[in-house]
């Protein structure tokens, strides 16, 4: 078996330092809001390249929060995408504002920036880009509108940690980056875990109020907030792989360079597009193909490893049907749910495991069109 992911294989090669690391917490005492939360603080926003990072519960506290600090709530509208994992919305619906969907590009998975302004309204108070997959969103024609139209930008880099446009990163060109340390993604923790990042003191200051029950002073609280602290050990935890990412993430673009290399002479398996002058940090490695269900469940009795993401649109979800966004109203969002397949992608993979994952997917895709053919 190929998994999608091997977190055990990444641990051999850093487990004896974050074991050290951690013990060396447990012994301290201190396990909320310590020196590792401050300097993962530090650093994170020193690497994104902005003012402030605070380091929260999860990447669907930082969303949450970073909307609450906007002041968007009911009545509001937030333009996003359908093509994202479902915390994006649920984010806009904690905060009890209504997500507004514009369809994605064709290729790219990403929201349509050219198909944004067609969606604003006098309600409309944010939009969230979601860089899907590690792949930047378009991010100058983004920010020019919402200039133009006075709104804010709340970048979701849950799935792209270390992703560019030129030299500038993910998260330092909207008013909130939200990221994720979700075990999965390319920069895991081993639990649950988030970060905020911006260059606004008063939205830095106004988050981490509301991670910590709604007051910057203890036992004086100015308002509802929440508990979203990160643990002090999983800050230490991050600390340790942080140290790796950009070295990580170096070794998925080249396994996804391998991956195309691979398929070049098979048109029918539609490899990843990038934008141009754009550094993609490859989440997921995802490929569109023909018969898409059937090759997956082919895939998986061959032991390759691969996941459908999403195979249901964020607007023909049951939570979204109150919006009244029937099918065909997102053609290529709904499109691309029903073709995309993500294959095993970590920087550890090998080459041989590329080859016969790529194998096994060609034989899967002929199979499956013989069997339509007879
Ligand atoms: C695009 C996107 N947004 C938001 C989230 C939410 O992050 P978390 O699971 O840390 O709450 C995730 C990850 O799961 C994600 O992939």
């Amino acid at each position: 078996m190929i998994p999608i992911l091997d977190l055990k294989r990444q641990y051999k090669q850093i487990g004896k330092e974050i074991e050290k690391e951690v013990v060396e917490v447990l012994r301290s005492g201190s396990y909320i809001l310590g020196k590792h939360n401050k300097a993962l603080e530090e650093e994170l926003a020193e690497y994104v390249g902005v003012k402030h990072a605070v380091a929260l519960n999860s990447g669907t506290d930082a969303l949450h929060l970073a909307l609450r600090a906007l002041d968007i709530g009911a009545g509001d509208e937030v333009i996003t995408t359908a093509f994202t994992f479902v915390a994006t919305t649920e984010a806009i619906g904690i905060v009890g504002a209504k997500p507004v969907f514009v369809d994605i590009d064709r290729d790219t998975f990403n929201i349509d920036a050219e198909k944004i302004e067609n969606a604003i309204t006098p309600k409309t108070k944010a939009i969230i880009p979601v860089h899907l997959y590690g792949q930047p969103c378009d991010m100058k024609t983004i920010m020019d509108i919402a200039k133009r139209h006075d709104l804010f930008v709340i970048e979701d880099c849950c799935q792209a940690i270390g992703a560019k446009i030129g030299d500038k990163q993910v998260g330092s060109f909207g008013d909130a980056g939200c990221f994720s340390f979700f075990p999965t993604k390319n920069l895991g923790a081993m639990g649950d875990g988030g970060l905020l990042t911006t260059n606004s003191k008063l939205i830095n200051d106004r988050v981490i109020a509301l991670r910590n029950h709604g007051g910057a002073v203890r036992y004086y609280h100015d308002e509802i907030g929440v508990n979203s602290r990160l643990d002090e050990v999983q800050a230490a935890i991050l600390r340790v792989k942080f140290k790796h990412i950009n070295e990580w993430n170096k070794k998925r673009r080249e396994n996804a360079y391998r991956y195309n290399e691979l398929f070049a002479n098979h048109l029918e398996i539609q490899t990843p597009k990038e934008m141009d002058k754009t550094y993609c940090v490859y989440h997921q490695y995802t490929v569109k193909i023909p018969n898409r269900d059937e090759v997956h469940k082919m895939l998986q009795e061959e032991g390759v490893g691969a996941m459908l993401y999403y195979p249901v649109p964020l607007h023909l979800q049951k939570v979204h049907e109150y919006l009244g966004v029937g099918e065909g109203s997102l053609p290529y969002t709904e499109e691309n749910t029903k073709l995309v397949i993500s294959l095993p992608m970590f920087p550890e993979l090998t080459k041989e495991e590329q080859k016969t994952i790529v194998d096994t997917l060609i034989k899967c895709v002929e199979k499956s069109r013989l069997s339509r053919v007879g």
